[in-house]
């Protein structure tokens, strides 16, 4: 174990005591944290903060290299202990283990291959690849150089991985000639042709091979495996300050343009390895596994790098839950006798919808604790979690987070602190929720329901939004000042538990999925049929969220297939997460005398609603409403 015992509880009341140290003293507490990995240079100071601007800093001046901390140490301590297995798709192709040793040479030949392509210290580089082993690698090779990784999720549109390729100015991206995803093969290298039309920064591009597409390479790209001949794999470590930025991931914001969340090394170090050790109890020989895709912040907190900076044996699933059946998740649990399951409560609901055969067939005896995150998870869902995968013997771990946050913020702590189904329970360590009534005062009693902030600094809060320091500030410290604010609302109950109630502003969360209503508004609009359109969430059984699209057209009678053109718009612009459940034409939209659109009123028709809309004699055109109820689908 990396961290000295006293900062691992291991009961309630340990709990409880850390957690007062941790608010009362945080620069103490986080410095003896920090104090539990290597550092080139120790910090000068813990922290310097000011919410004004917003700026933090922690561990000031100090220096280091993450991956000297997720690889070198554990070579040295344990050098044959396996660091990824990887599960391909088909459950008949090879299961590969690599090594600590094995990774740590990967992650620097790689590093060889990127620096031979001309990348520096602070270049960024787009990586757009499925879930195979050199996503992990690429990310660390980045890591090891002091390049700033941008990972976009391979699911994403041509369009979408423009944009972010542009936004950041990334100089090379890294993809692959295509991805195995159940029975299908998707052409990835296309989508990244395409992007790259629109994507003057790019220098380079490599290419893995992975489904043998036989394509043929342009001037500008080569291939992963005949970089991978040109180099050795000794490459020095990039000493990095602890603010120099790790790496940009983008999430969804409430207007068109994707939010690029900046981390940084030192911070996001020592907040996701501390949480990871503490939220899922992990055990020196443990097999921990995490569904997630590395493309969200899942996946880099809590595949990559939390569980590498703990030494932990970290499992990477190249496939589907469905396939070859729904039974495919405890297959993979009963084969490499998974210890620790964290997934999302979507996953869970659509698991749940067949039957429970597909579970029970399989040896689970491993399993010693399930975590959920992404969304809220209903009760049913977490009953179903909670008999049928853990045999009501497996703590479950809700975890509250987002991409901004960098790790886990509330939760319960594995065999720690009690689990509550539907809360996501008690704060960690150093973090301090408050809920704010309407009048933004915070609410002291319990048994409430408010708006979430957060009070004070946690060393792994995203620094900026990559080129716009502005609406950083905006989004997120100015609602209430002095506080970061998540958008969520959440319920306090009598024991200080919190439960995530879902989103205050214009996300929707979509099958765990952070999708902004604006750019799929602005995705509807580009047809040219299309007049104006409004999108909301509305309750839907195993995606949690379900989008419902309601638009004017410029003519009723030109086109049958406008539903159709619509969802194929979004899915080349967007990518096919964000197509709607429902489309509806109308005649009109609630608006106000302002002209805002009244999207509370949408949700509760989306929702099934149909008389409780409050008053609505202040909208521009109450008619509207009646209208819309009468078309509803
Ligand atoms: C939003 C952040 C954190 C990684 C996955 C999503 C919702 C997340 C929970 C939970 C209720 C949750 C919130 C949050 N959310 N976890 N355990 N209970 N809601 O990251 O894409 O940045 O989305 O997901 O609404 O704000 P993200």
């Amino acid at each position: 174990m990396i961290f000295d015992k006293k900062l691992i509880p291991k009961n309630v009341q340990e709990y409880n005591e850390l957690y007062n140290y941790s608010i009362t003293k945080p620069e103490s507490f986080w410095s003896e944290v920090a104090e539990s990995f290597i550092w080139k240079k120790k910090w000068s100071k813990v922290l310097k903060y000011d919410f004004n601007k917003p700026k933090f800093e922690w561990f000031c001046n100090g220096k280091l290299n993450i991956t000297e901390n997720c690889l070198d140490r554990h070579v040295k301590n344990n050098p044959e202990k396996t660091a990824i297995i990887f599960e391909p798709n088909k459950p008949d192709d090879q299961t590969v283990h690599i090594s600590y040793k094995e990774l740590h040479a990967k992650v620097c030949s790689f590093a060889n291959v990127l620096k031979n392509n001309n990348v520096k210290k602070g270049d960024r580089v787009c990586i757009y690849l499925p879930m195979v082993p050199e996503l992990a690698v690429a990310v660390l090779a980045c890591a090891r150089i002091g390049a700033v990784h941008s990972v976009v999720f391979a699911g994403f549109s041509s369009t979408a991985l423009a944009a972010r390729i542009n936004d950041a100015s990334c100089k090379m991206v890294l993809t692959s000639d295509g991805s195995f995803r159940g029975n299908k093969t998707i052409d990835l290298k296309s989508i990244v042709d395409e992007a790259l039309n629109d994507c003057d920064c790019v220098d380079s591009v490599i290419v893995l091979n992975i489904i043998n597409s036989g394509i043929t390479l342009k001037n500008n790209e080569k291939w992963w495996h005949e970089e991978l001949n040109n180099v050795n794999d000794d490459c020095r470590a990039e000493i990095m300050d602890s603010e120099d930025p790790l790496f940009i991931l983008y999430t969804s914001g409430s207007t068109g343009k994707p939010k690029g969340m900046v981390h940084s090394c030192g911070g996001y170090m020592v907040y996701s390895s501390y949480t990871f050790k503490n939220v899922f109890d992990y055990e020196d020989d443990d097999i921990y596994w995490c569904t997630a895709d590395i493309g969200w912040i899942t996946g880099h907190s809590y595949i990559v790098y939390g569980p590498l900076l703990n030494g932990a044996t970290t499992l990477m699933f190249e496939g589907v839950p469905s396939y070859p059946d729904f039974g495919r998740f405890w297959q993979i649990c009963e084969k490499h006798k998974v210890n620790q399951f964290y997934t999302a409560p979507t996953a869970i609901r659509a698991l749940a919808k067949h039957p429970v055969q597909l579970v029970n067939k399989y040896d689970l005896s491993s399993l010693k604790v399930l975590g959920t995150v992404g969304e809220p998870i209903n009760e049913e869902a977490w009953d179903w979690y909670n008999e049928n995968v853990g045999k009501a013997k497996c703590p479950i771990v809700d975890t509250w987070w987002q991409t901004e946050t960098g790790g886990i913020m509330i939760t319960s702590l594995a065999n720690v602190t009690d689990g509550k189904p539907t809360f996501a329970t008690k704060p960690m360590m150093g973090i301090q929720p408050v809920l704010f009534d309407e009048n933004a005062k915070e609410l002291d009693d319990n048994n409430k329901n408010g708006i979430l902030g957060i009070k004070y600094p946690w060393p792994s809060i995203a620094r900026t939004i990559y080129g716009d320091h502005k609406r950083y500030k905006n989004v997120y410290f100015s609602a209430y000042p002095g506080y970061y604010f998540p958008g969520d609302g959440a319920f306090r109950d009598d024991e200080g538990n919190y439960r995530i109630t879902g989103r205050v502003d214009d996300v929707v969360i979509v099958s765990g999925h952070n999708l902004g209503t604006a750019p799929i508004e602005d995705a509807i609009n580009m047809h040219d049929n299309v007049v104006e359109s409004a999108l909301v969430g509305f309750p839907h059984d195993v995606k949690g969220n379900a989008l419902y699209a309601f638009v004017i057209l410029k003519d009723d009678n030109t086109s049958n297939d406008i539903v159709k053109e619509i969802n194929d718009l979004i899915a080349k612009t967007i990518g096919p997460i964000a197509k709607p459940d429902k489309i509806q034409v109308v005649s009109g939209l609630p608006k106000t005398r302002s002209g805002k659109i009244m999207r509370r009123i949408l949700r509760k028709i989306a929702s099934g609603e149909k008389e409780k809309f409050g008053d609505i004699s202040t909208l521009l055109n109450p008619e509207v409403v009646k209208s819309i109820l009468d078309g509803k689908i």
